[in-house]
């Protein structure tokens, strides 16, 4: 344990906890882990927006569906408590509530860049002058790569296929008026529209509607990635009448790490035949699976989407999970993260207002979901992560070069956290001269 150090700027940490009193959360529900430096016994958590803690539940859960398996074997897929064989679709409804969607628009199964495969399969159609994939410049790596891999698939050319939609010179994140911009002069050209909902490394949050009614309007597919708006920020895939989306369960949703992923395609293309799509077995209807025909009848519903039968291992976290988000529900958590996060916004502003530290992400507390992420002026942000971590026990999340993420989750962070993770970067990074 480190000696307390005097503060370094005017933060309240009697405010702080005076806050957590009044506005408690549900941390109780979630294990925190143990810090690993500073002077408090518990980690000051603000990575949620890479991997979620674990819930209390999570752990008797799996245990009751592992000892199911142990008592039943095979018999299991009809005779245990929760049968495996329709044990996928006690996620639906909460997965569908969860993102604004009809059950039959959603599921569970994959993983985020493998569903975006799968979605492109049916939704990325390149035919004549359409042949364009819009992503924003920042998108997280792995949907560049997907994107441009099924560039290549279709034969196309990836550097010219693919647009980077980047954000006006001497600004950090995208206007929604240059995006839709963009697809009212160019959305001829534009087959696909695939953007982050939340922005991973600036923390914008996209207008959804507005891109989606722009795109939509040019004639193009719009699909989102919204492994960082799933669980934190309200969603209406449906009445937004978003083509697809898909969303990863180990950040917002504290599923564990690699977590099974969620689907979402709109009613409107729900048992359209002409809609190429990869399957298997459980792309069939459930009724008629075990008549074991040589061709499918897939059901007018996302589950025709569905290839494998279900990991019921990877599916109990998930369910756990999303019986929380159903029991407290979006808007209230809506409702403590703004105040979490315009709490912590308001350290930073104190602690960045004479150190080489910015905070990139929009101000407007529409425009974002919980999470702040830092430029800093000089050094490493992984080096900085470091010493947050070791000198300081608060965990935060470095994107390198330069940013730093803070993400205080409205279902287990404290403003005390919040206040901790200010204290630890104004003792960290000195102040400029
Ligand atoms: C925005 C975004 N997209 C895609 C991915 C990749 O996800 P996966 O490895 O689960 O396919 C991540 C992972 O963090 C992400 O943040």
């Amino acid at each position: 344990m480190n000696a307390p150090h005097p503060p370094p700027h005017g933060l309240d940490e009697a405010q702080a906890l005076r806050l957590d009193a009044e506005d408690p959360g549900h941390r109780d529900l979630f294990h925190v882990p143990p810090a690993d430096g500073g002077r408090y016994p518990d980690a000051a958590y603000l990575a949620g927006n890479s991997l979620g803690l674990q819930p209390r539940a999570t752990r008797d859960e799996l245990l009751a569906d592992l000892d199911a398996w142990r008592r039943l074997g095979v018999e299991g897929h009809l005779e245990a408590e929760r049968p495996w064989l329709p044990y996928h679709e006690l996620l639906t409804g909460p997965a569908a509530r969860l993102v604004g969607a009809l059950p039959s628009e959603t599921v569970v199964m994959n993983s985020l860049t493998v569903n975006l495969h799968l979605l492109m399969v049916s939704f990325y159609r390149p035919s004549g002058r359409r042949t364009r994939i819009v992503i924003e410049d920042s998108a997280f790596p792995s949907d560049s790569y997907a994107v441009r891999s099924q560039a290549r698939f279709h034969g196309l050319d990836p550097d010219e296929t693919v647009v980077r939609l980047r954000p006006r010179p001497g600004e950090d994140t995208l206007r929604t008026e240059d995006v839709t911009g963009y697809l009212a002069a160019e959305g001829d050209r534009v087959a696909l529209v695939l953007l982050g909902g939340v922005n991973y490394l600036t923390g914008e949050l996209m207008d959804i509607p507005a891109v989606t009614a722009a795109g939509r309007a040019a004639g193009a597919v719009v699909g989102w990635d919204l492994a960082h708006a799933v669980g934190n920020v309200p969603l209406a895939l449906h009445d937004w009448d978003v083509d697809f989306a898909a969303w990863c369960s180990y950040k917002y949703l504290n599923s564990g790490p690699g977590a099974l992923a969620g689907v979402f395609v709109h009613e409107r293309h729900l048992g359209d035949p002409s809609l190429p799509r990869f399957e298997g077995w459980w792309s069939t209807e459930a009724a008629t699976r075990f008549e074991m025909t040589p061709v499918s009848r897939p059901p007018a519903t996302v589950e025709a989407w569905q290839i494998s039968n279900p990991p019921i291992f990877a599916m109990g976290p998930v369910r756990t999970s999303l019986e929380l988000f159903d029991r407290i529900g979006m808007p209230a958590l809506r409702e403590r993260s703004l105040r979490l996060t315009g709490y912590l916004e308001r350290l930073l502003d104190e602690v960045t207002a004479d150190r080489p530290l910015t905070v990139v992400t929009p101000r407007d507390p529409q425009r974002r979901g919980c999470q702040l992420s830092v430029r800093i002026g000089a050094g490493s942000a992984a080096e900085l992560t470091k010493r947050l971590r070791h000198e300081h026990g608060v965990i935060a999340d470095a994107r390198e070069p330069d940013i730093v993420r803070f993400a205080p989750v409205p279902l287990y962070s404290t403003y005390h956290d919040c206040w901790r993770a200010a204290d630890a970067l104004a003792a960290t990074v000195a102040v400029a001269r």
